[in-house]
């Protein structure tokens, strides 16, 4: 296996560059470095996996020339698409990155590919793309033609764009819904970091809804490992809940991470926020069927091993 991974700068591609290394994959990769949060964190990561011998190219993925010399000068097998414009708040400052990265990116993307039959296409989706669905616990065969983002709408319009790629082209694709990703080396721009910063700094918290909106907080080493299950299943047409099946409530988050730090937050309570939704739940009884997907790390346990990487990187 040859495996090509786009955003592996990025909090999941590192880590699913890592692992697959370790199991002793050829992994190479590209990502744009793009400021939507720190970039130094994204070049902390790159050092990182050039310590481990995988290579990353910095390019954006719309430049197919570049991606179509280094799928056939590397012999790729399988093409993992994870980087996009991530985030459901900042869609609605900055709609344009959504449709330059996550509309025509992925287009350019699935262009190349569909030039290289025997590729396996997996791709990051997102549980955003269940929207206004009130039945929980979401599952695959649930509507998604309601999002509450453009966030969610683009990720939706990926699933869509891969179907005809299927249809017409024949290309393996698998869409991967993760559901709200977290761990060491995260996304400054998620709530259980800048939660965390604001802790420590004795900052106060936005609490939007009274803390009620429940996520369903998925620890990043469970998600490699269904992520990997899919790359090795090389399906034809699927697509995938990943997420921990055992959502929990923002007002958890803050008091375990009070636990963790010893600190207590000072909280702003503020109305509810356009794109969010209430509640996010994954039902992973397909991908336990078809994966083996059975993720193992509680919210307590995950966070304390992003402490645990914090706390020396930010010298706290
Ligand atoms: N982390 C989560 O909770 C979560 C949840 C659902 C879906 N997802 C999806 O999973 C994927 C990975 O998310 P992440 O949390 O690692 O985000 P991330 O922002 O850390 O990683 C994405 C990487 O892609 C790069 N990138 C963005 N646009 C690019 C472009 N045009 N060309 C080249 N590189 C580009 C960025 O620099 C970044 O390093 C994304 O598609 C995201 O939408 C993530």
């Amino acid at each position: 296996m040859k495996i090509f991974i786009t955003g592996i700068a990025g909090f999941v591609g590192f880590h699913l560059a890592r692992t697959l290394r370790k199991r002793g994959n050829f992994v190479i990769g590209c990502d744009n470095f793009n400021n939507y949060y720190d970039p130094q964190l994204k070049r902390d990561r790159a050092a990182e996996l050039a310590k481990e011998g995988i290579t990353l190219i910095e390019s954006d993925i719309r430049n197919p020339p570049l991606l179509e010399k280094l799928i056939l000068d590397h012999e790729i097998t399988h093409f993992v698409h994870l980087a996009a414009q991530a985030g459901v708040r900042h869609s609605i400052k900055h709609p344009e990155q959504y449709v330059y990265s996550n509309l025509d990116g992925f287009v350019q993307v699935m262009e190349v590919v569909r030039r290289h039959p025997h590729i396996k296409f997996i791709y990051a989706s997102s549980s955003s793309v269940y929207g206004l669905n009130t039945k929980i616990p979401f599952a695959e065969t649930d509507p998604t033609d309601r999002p509450a983002s453009l966030y969610g709408a683009t990720k939706k319009s990926n699933e869509l764009i891969a179907h005809s790629y299927h249809h017409m082209f024949g290309v393996s694709v698998t869409g991967l819904r993760f559901f709200t990703v977290y761990g060491p080396w995260g996304r400054p721009d998620m709530a259980y970091f800048s939660f965390t910063n604001a802790i420590l700094e004795g900052r106060t918290l936005q609490i939007y809804n009274q803390g009620q909106m429940k996520r369903d907080f998925t620890y990043v080493d469970d998600i490699i490992a269904g992520t990997i299950a899919a790359i090795d299943l090389g399906a034809p047409l699927e697509i995938f809940n990943l997420g921990n099946s055992q959502p929990e409530d923002v007002m958890s988050l803050v008091r375990i991470i009070e636990k963790l730090t010893g600190k207590q937050a000072q909280l702003e309570m503020l109305p509810v926020q356009p794109g969010e939704v209430p509640v996010t739940y994954a039902d992973i009884s397909k991908s336990q069927a078809a994966l083996k997907f059975s993720p193992r790390t509680s919210l307590e346990q995950g966070l304390e091993k992003f402490l645990s990487w914090y706390l020396p990187y930010y010298q706290r």
